[in-house]
């Protein structure tokens, strides 16, 4: 018997189901709305092939504050030639934002043959500021995704589960933006297949399929704003320069390894682990782009600073703080919640000085998405 292709079984799913499900709207104006978190990777994304599919599996937890708030109002229209499209953030029409939101409706179209039919007006805003240098894309794609996933079940009438609902919503947000597939879910999440989580995938991220340890239940993650400008170099070209990188086969292997080190450490709660696994992957991240062709460098003088001083007050202090990296300038800063009122007064009084403008957002990890408009 051939045997199922791991890159396409969702894919075949969804596909599927479509066809069955392309007959007449049931509803010919609507309203849909999410709210959706941004998330912070503990073993990080860094590569990509085929349909965005990740080299090596990847984990994070779900913030909580840090979301994107986006509604869609929805209308039929005779003309076939959809979807078309009018967008709004913040209020503000952006070109730039609204031929990125077409071309992604237009790729996952297949999935969803009714959107051809509607006219969408998308509005969408962040609740943190939007040049806090905080990548928006998990957010912001996952809550379309999920925004989508709820028009279909107004339109065609279908009804999932809620784990099936949240599946079919981090596929298509994973064709977004490869991050935006854990945002999803609640807590932590991983996305790719390994042979440590139960029922794993490269074409969506699922839920950690047993009870973390207390120890990292709630944990917080202090974001420092050292950098609240534009990347310098675009996500889709950050994971490009895997491509031709000479570590990157040897990076794959080490990010598997770390994942398996993680998924037992968040079940039996050893923290000094937790913290060694989550540092190393911060710093491989940019020891990477630091050593692809062009030699980007991302960080600042000042995460450098911020960085000395966390590991300075760990060893002095006894506060079991660590930090870890997105790719930019910016400091996450993760501690167990039972510290949070000796951290906010480390941050304020020896921190904020390294941050731009003072700027630091106080979030933690969420419970995951929320719907906020259904009509
Ligand atoms: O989802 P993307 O294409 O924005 O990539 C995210 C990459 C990192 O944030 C650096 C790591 C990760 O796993 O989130």
């Amino acid at each position: 018997m051939k045997e199922a292709d791991p890159h396409r079984f969702y894919h075949d799913r969804f596909l599927k189901k479509a066809q069955r499900n392309s007959g007449k709207p049931r509803l010919m104006h609507g309203k849909v709305g999410w709210s959706s978190p941004s998330n912070i990777a503990l073993v990080k994304y860094w590569g990509k092939c085929g349909d965005q599919i990740a080299c090596n599996p990847s984990l994070s937890f779900s913030l909580d504050l840090s979301r994107t708030k986006t509604e869609i109002e929805y209308e039929y229209s005779s003309n076939d030639s959809g979807p078309s499209i009018d967008f709004f953030f913040e209020k503000d029409s952006k070109p730039d934002f609204e031929q990125r939101i077409s071309k992604y409706l237009n790729r996952i179209l297949p999935y969803f043959p009714f959107l051809k039919n509607f006219h969408l007006r998308i509005s969408s805003e962040n609740t943190f500021p939007h040049s806090s240098g905080i990548a928006s894309s998990a957010s912001s794609m996952s809550a379309l995704a999920l925004c989508i996933c709820s028009m279909e079940q107004q339109i065609v009438g279908s009804v999932s589960s809620q784990s099936d609902f949240k599946k079919k919503a981090s596929f298509m947000a994973r064709l977004g933006s490869g991050s935006a597939s854990r945002s999803v879910w609640d807590n932590f999440a991983v996305w790719g297949r390994t042979e440590v989580v139960f029922r794993s995938s490269d074409e969506i991220a699922v839920p950690l399929p047993f009870k973390v340890s207390p120890v990292f239940s709630n944990l917080k993650d202090s974001v420092l704003i050292v950098d609240d400008g534009p990347k310098i170099i675009s996500s889709s070209s950050g994971h490009a320069l895997m491509n031709d990188h000479p570590f990157a086969e040897t990076r794959y292997q080490v990010a598997r390894s770390n994942l398996n080190s993680m998924v037992r450490c968040l079940e039996n709660g050893s923290y000094d682990e937790f913290v060694e696994l989550v540092e190393s992957e911060a710093l491989m991240l940019h020891g990477l782009i630091v050593s692809s062709e062009g030699g980007y460098i991302l960080i600042k003088p000042e995460t450098l600073e911020i960085i000395e001083k966390i590991r300075w007050i760990r060893t002095n202090k006894g506060i079991p703080v660590c930090f870890t990296l997105d790719a930019g300038a910016n400091v996450h800063l993760l501690y167990p919640e039972k510290h949070s009122r000796k951290v906010r007064k480390i941050v304020e009084t020896e921190l904020t000085d390294y941050c731009k403008n003072g700027q630091w957002i106080d979030d933690g990890m969420g419970s995951g998405p929320r719907e906020i408009t259904n009509r």
